[in-house]
């Protein structure tokens, strides 16, 4: 009989390594065969530590489970999909798993994530097998026109940048992936690498195969230890079934792909700092042009991608542009993995074609507030993300929609903060971030964050306040428009939006 206990990081921060043994000593003390299988997470974080069972008519959910709660799962007959207080019914059916349209995360969460057979047998290398059969040129087109943009934030579409590599001379070329997942609440990436490596190290070979790249490298950040662990094991087992190396599936192509953990810096998130710690060196900014595509990793023309991005390319080769493009709303084509966080009831990650609305997002599937108070606002694309206040939750998710209202989708990140927020702290603690997280290479950034916090000091303390706050305004243009990059030149949006959409939290009395 197989069970399912996720080796997810969340699922893992909430017991689920407990449970799983607590599962083998009851299997083994009953004389029971039970194989356990350590699958990535449903994304269904309330229901975490969520165990299965697989049986003939599908397989049944049980959880939040404890260790606790172990031995009457037995007794009740959960290894037939018996009923108990906590289960689920079929997975499958679960409202809100049920309701996604899962094309990135089919995958996650239903296979062992390290096994190539599990993989091939769902779906998996369907991509690079069509792939191996066109012309670089082909799988570009393919890319393109399925309308797919960079899901790291700034979605810029991916056949476009590929098409940029591959049109540059024959020479040794990479393909990096950007996995320094560094937003607040976002952990798509996380979740992906945990729960389906193989894909993105598919999207990889692909995108190698494409534009003529013979070595990839997977940036990872190393706080995310269990990620790290999942890739060096999946990467082992492609390679050991002919997917990586010098000579894939017989083709005579190659491809070579290895991880590097970064050391903790938000900027290395932006993808030319990320390049210059990939070199062994400190991370700071490049001045662009030239484009990391014309002139990348040790000057080469280099793909640089986020692991959502590269893992879309194997469904789109499989299935075709045409169906992936079907998913989606105007020029936000396909779908996104949302990661719904904060004060939140129901969090954890969702993956919809775009256009749904930030308030059913909120609502049907985070169920309101954890706190039961009224929301107030969502950050919408990380700590330089915008504040969005609840009148505006009818807002479409996709990407013009959002850039509509002066806010912008970044990885999907949204955090949810109920009537008790701060937004004035809110913008202070903007530019304290930025001010922590600076390179240091341009003034507007460096000077000005820390500027910023002293005037929201003397904004918060009451110390002539309008002109101050006059001042903030004026800072903040300098920043948008005068930073060499997107940490200096986003930290307006979260400080603009807070002092549009909520001015009087910036004039309360000083008690
Ligand atoms: P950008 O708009 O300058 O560039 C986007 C990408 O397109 C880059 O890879 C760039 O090299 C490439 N590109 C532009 N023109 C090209 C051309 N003609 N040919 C080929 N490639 C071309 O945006 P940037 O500064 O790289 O990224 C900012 C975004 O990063 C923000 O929108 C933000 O949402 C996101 N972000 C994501 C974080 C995360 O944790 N995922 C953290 C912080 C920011
Ligand atoms: Fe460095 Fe900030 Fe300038 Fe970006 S905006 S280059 S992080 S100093």
């Amino acid at each position: 009989i197989k069970v399912y206990v996720p080796r997810d990081a969340t699922a893992l921060s909430l017991g689920a390594g407990r449970v799983a043994a607590a599962i083998d000593r009851e299997a083994q003390r009953r004389g029971l065969r039970v194989q356990l299988i350590r699958n990535g997470s449903r994304g269904l974080f309330w229901l975490e530590p969520l165990i299965e069972v697989a049986t003939a008519e599908g397989r049944h959910a049980y959880g939040p489970v404890t260790v606790q709660d172990v031995p009457g799962l037995f007794d009740a007959g959960f290894l037939d999909g018996k009923a108990h207080p906590l289960h689920l019914g079929l997975t499958e059916e679960i409202k809100e798993l049920k309701s996604q349209q899962r094309l990135t995360f089919a995958r996650v969460g239903i296979i062992d994530p390290v096994s190539v057979d599990d993989y091939v047998a769902h779906g998996g290398y369907a991509g690079l097998k069509r792939a191996l059969t066109l012309s670089p040129g082909e799988i570009v087109d393919a890319v393109t026109q399925s309308g797919l943009r960079g899901r790291g934030g700034a979605a810029f579409p991916t056949g476009i940048k590929w098409k940029t590599v591959l049109d540059q001379p024959p020479q040794q070329k990479y393909v990096t992936c950007n996995a320094d997942e560094g937003d607040s609440g976002t952990f798509a990436d996380r979740m992906l690498m945990e729960g389906d490596p193989l894909m993105l190290i598919e999207g990889m070979t692909i995108a190698g195969i494409a534009v003529g790249a013979t070595q990839g490298y997977i940036y990872l950040r190393a706080e995310y230890p269990h990620a790290h662990r999942a890739l060096i094991e999946a990467i082992a087992a492609a390679r050991a079934s002919g997917y990586l190396g010098s000579n894939i599936l017989g083709s005579g192509k190659q491809f070579e792909l290895d991880v590097r953990l970064g050391a903790g810096a938000y900027i290395c998130g932006e993808e030319t700092s990320m390049l210059e710690s990939l070199e062994g060196k400190r991370g700071e900014v490049r001045v662009r042009p030239p484009l990391p595509a014309i002139k990348g990793l040790f000057g080469r023309p280099t793909i640089v991608n986020n692991v959502i991005s590269l893992a879309s390319v194997p469904v789109i080769l499989a299935k075709g542009a045409d169906f992936y493009k079907d998913f989606g709303t105007g020029k936000s084509r396909g779908t996104i993995p949302l990661q719904l966080a904060g004060n939140v009831k129901h969090g954890g990650l969702f993956e919809r074609a775009f256009g749904l609305t930030l308030r059913e997002l909120i609502y049907d599937y985070g169920v309101g507030s954890a706190s039961g108070r009224e929301i107030r606002a969502v950050q919408v694309g990380g700590p330089l993300g915008a504040y969005i206040p609840a009148s505006q939750f009818d807002t479409a998710i996709d990407y013009e929609a959002l850039s509509a209202i002066g806010a912008l989708l970044g990885h999907g990140g949204v955090v949810v903060f109920d009537d008790t927020v701060d937004m004035a702290g809110m913008a202070r603690y903007a530019m304290e971030f930025c001010a922590k997280e600076s390179c240091g290479k341009c003034t507007p950034c460096r000077i000005g964050s820390t500027r910023g916090v002293e005037l929201m000091d003397r904004v918060l303390a009451n110390v002539d306040r309008e002109r101050n706050l006059q001042l903030v305004e004026e800072l903040c243009d300098t920043m948008l428009h005068g930073s060499l990059c997107g940490l200096g030149g986003m930290t307006p949006f979260p400080v603009q939006s807070a002092l549009k959409y909520f001015p009087e939290d910036f004039r309360k009395t000083v008690q």
